[in-house]
């Protein structure tokens, strides 16, 4: 490689490795491994090592990947104390090794070392002053952090209040990580299929999606853990870091069971094999494992690189990898009527667990593998969770074998499929007969946001399969003796469950708008069109226009509403819901406050809310929403991307001109937050 290519290459590496940073740490939806992630990072490393020329204070060599939130930046942000670092990576013992010497030649010092989990979260930097956690920031850029002090303060681990007198010091920082438990993990996910929403890869991204979510009430539902690992106070110059972390705990911060203290390089390899193994019985995800040196003394000695410590090293778990062969390829039918192709493969020993599925994720990837049946595959755990099939034996593939062809047609109940452009999936669009498709509306419509009603997916299954229930009013109509015919229901069950539909009777139009499980109406768009159009006639008789003229409301969703309306089947739905008493318009409710009565509000650009919320915001204060700005106008209030003319005009006419944060102020001066009275407003 001469030197223009070698330009030309950092170029490249720069700009893609950018791209996954931010995929990592904004989107916290990674598109590539963190060992590729870690092979791009090595390579662009060696080239300006080997160009220095090229360095650069902005490659990201020399800085941590960013999570701060630029866009409509919804997080104060303050500086570190000290900065965010990062951590120097190893994937084998050797390097390890090499570590290990590498540090022995740059100190004559002695030294030991603390071996901990290298926790697979997000990191949190907590200040305490006077026993107070006063706040939390995440790494951000490394010398800034977002603020997430109040979603923090609902994650039970974390003290608000350090243990009286256990003589903390009078301020300092402590560093650690907010992960989320497979449990949590499981039961988030669990519940997002069921709301089609998108869903999390991996427990990280659970964790570092939570953690910035706008609503402490809705962080606080996560099941959300943490645990800290670097202490930065005063008093510890001449300590062990191991020390530091044992005060911490008298104090009544949360730190790992798990660390050890390790004389030589042997022990801390000995505690690797160990953790490689017992990894995975822990209800926690980790990745590797963090080696520091303990002694603080040591540590200043070796000193930073720009971006990682001299003394600490994070030696990375390999993923598990496991060779077996494909014995046949079932297609499943989810409940949204996503056709899923899943391998069965000849039973294999993966990480703890036999491992007998695998995804294939759709007919695109399938093509990318070129997967055939007979084939022997290797097998990895994605993100720990779902195995998945990474590549094909090529050497053992059988010469007759030919290639697999994605079925035309629904393998439940026969439907031809059809192919969503935008998800690379194949639908069944059968979603009325199909059974799954009718299972799923069921669970869906039951589901805790939806209706809440009291019936597991088991006994769905059952009412489905015997035909007791073929469209959602059927729910309503259930006998006694129909219920009690199910598996293990008695006398109380079905009294639990004509109690939840009694009370499903006053669950707000939203909520019934959302159980419908119209394609693409969410929890938001459910809020968004209830509060539009007040009711569900109004909706299903909207013209495209007036559907189109709904913030966020686009082609796909108007056309999933109409298509929906369209059916009679679905019409005569909600005429027998209506007739059950189900609420199908909002209830006009009493004005919240009064704070803004006698005043005109304009509004212009994006909020952190929907413009439908900013309006009902307004007039469940008393407010009117302006049309334009008039001299009768009272606020205008500019979010991003505020219309110029209107702010020319309002500047004009001396009409004041206020933020959204400003504005809350006004409307709820009690009120710190608009995420909490949104929730109690609609
Ligand atoms: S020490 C300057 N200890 O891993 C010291 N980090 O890949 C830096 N992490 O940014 C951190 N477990 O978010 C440390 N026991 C542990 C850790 C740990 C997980 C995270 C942390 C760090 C990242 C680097």
């Amino acid at each position: 490689m001469d030197r223009e290519q070698a330009k030309n290459r950092i170029t490249q590496l720069r700009d893609e490795i950018n791209a996954h940073n931010r995929h990592y740490y904004i989107e916290n939806s990674p598109t590539v491994s963190d060992y590729e992630f870690d092979l791009l990072l090595r390579e662009l490393t060696e080239l300006e090592n080997l160009y220095p020329e090229f360095r650069s204070a902005d490659s990201p060599t020399a800085k941590v990947g960013s999570d701060l939130e630029t866009e409509n930046a919804p997080f104060k942000q303050y500086p570190h104390l000290h900065p965010m670092l990062s951590l120097a990576n190893t994937y084998s013992i050797e390097e390890l090794r090499e570590f290990d010497s590498r540090t022995r030649k740059s100190t004559v010092s002695r030294f030991s070392y603390n071996c901990e989990l290298k926790f697979d979260g997000t990191g949190i930097n907590l200040l305490y002053r006077n026993g107070i956690l006063v706040r939390a920031l995440t790494r951000g850029d490394g010398t800034t952090g977002d603020d997430v002090t109040r979603n923090v303060k609902t994650i039970k681990a974390i003290p608000i209040q350090l243990n009286p007198g256990s003589n903390y010091p009078d301020e300092f920082e402590i560093r650690g990580e907010i992960y989320m438990p497979f449990d949590s993990f499981n039961k988030l996910n669990y519940q997002r299929e069921l709301d089609e929403e998108p869903l999390f890869a991996n427990p990280r991204n659970a964790a570092a999606g939570s953690l910035k979510m706008l609503s402490p009430k809705a962080v606080s539902s996560r099941g959300l853990a943490c645990v800290l690992y670097h202490l930065i106070a005063p008093g510890y110059e001449d300590s062990l870091h191991s020390k530091s972390l044992e005060d911490a705990a008298s104090w009544g911060l949360p730190i790992s069971e798990h660390s050890r203290r390790c004389t030589d390089i042997d022990q801390v390899v000995e505690y690797i094999k160990e953790w490689d193994e017992k990894r995975h019985s822990l209800p926690f995800p980790t990745d590797g494992v963090v080696v520091k040196v303990d002694q603080y003394a040591v540590q200043r000695e070796l000193g930073f690189t720009a971006k990682t410590p001299r003394w600490a090293v994070a030696y990375k778990f390999k993923p598990e990898e496991a060779l077996t062969k494909i014995e046949s390829i079932d297609y499943q039918v989810g409940r949204t009527g996503a056709v899923t192709p899943v391998a069965n493969l000849s039973p294999v020993q993966l990480s703890g667990t036999t491992v007998k599925r695998a995804t294939l994720h759709n007919a695109d990837q399938m093509e990318i593998l070129d997967i055939r049946v007979g084939d022997y595959v290797y097998v990895e755990k994605g993100g720990e969770i779902i195995p998945k099939i990474t590549r094909v034996e090529l050497s053992r593939r059988n010469p007759e074998s030919t290639p697999e062809t994605f079925p035309a047609h629904c393998p439940s109940c026969g439907s031809p499929l059809v192919r969503d452009p935008e998800q690379a999936k194949f639908f069944c669009p059968n979603s009325d007969g199909c059974p799954p498709q009718i299972e799923g509306k069921f669970i869906h419509f039951a589901s805790r946001k939806a209706m809440d009603i009291n019936i597991g997916e088991v006994a769905v299954h059952q009412l489905v399969a015997k035909e007791y229930v073929k469209e959602l009013q059927d729910l309503y109509s259930l006998d006694d003796l129909q219920m009690l015919s199910l598996d293990k229901w008695k006398g109380k069950s079905v009294e639990n469950f004509r109690a939840s539909l009694e009370k499903s009777k006053q669950v707000p139009f939203h909520r019934v708008l959302y159980a419908l499980g119209i394609r693409n109406i969410g929890e938001t768009t459910a809020k968004t069109l209830a509060t539009a159009f007040k009711n569900i006639d109004a909706l299903a008789s909207a013209t495209r226009e007036q559907l189109l003229a709904v913030e966020d409301v686009g082609d796909t969703l108007v056309d999933s509403i109409t298509n929906w309306f369209q059916e009679p089947r679905h019409r005569a739905t909600v005429e027998a819901l209506k007739k059950a008493g189900l609420q199908f318009a909002v209830e006009d409710k009493a004005p919240v406050s009064d704070t803004l009565k006698g005043m005109t509000i304009m509004i212009t650009g994006n909020y952190s809310v929907s413009r439908e919320t900013m309006k009902y915001y307004i007039e469940a204060h008393s407010g009117k929403v302006g049309s334009s700005v008039t001299s009768s106008t009272t606020y205008l209030v500019a979010g991003t991307k505020a219309g110029s003319a209107k702010l020319e005009k309002a500047r004009k006419m001396g009409i004041p001109v206020i933020s959204e944060e400003e504005f809350y102020k006004i409307a709820n001066p009690e009120r710190e937050n608009i995420a909490d009275d949104k929730d109690d407003l609609i």
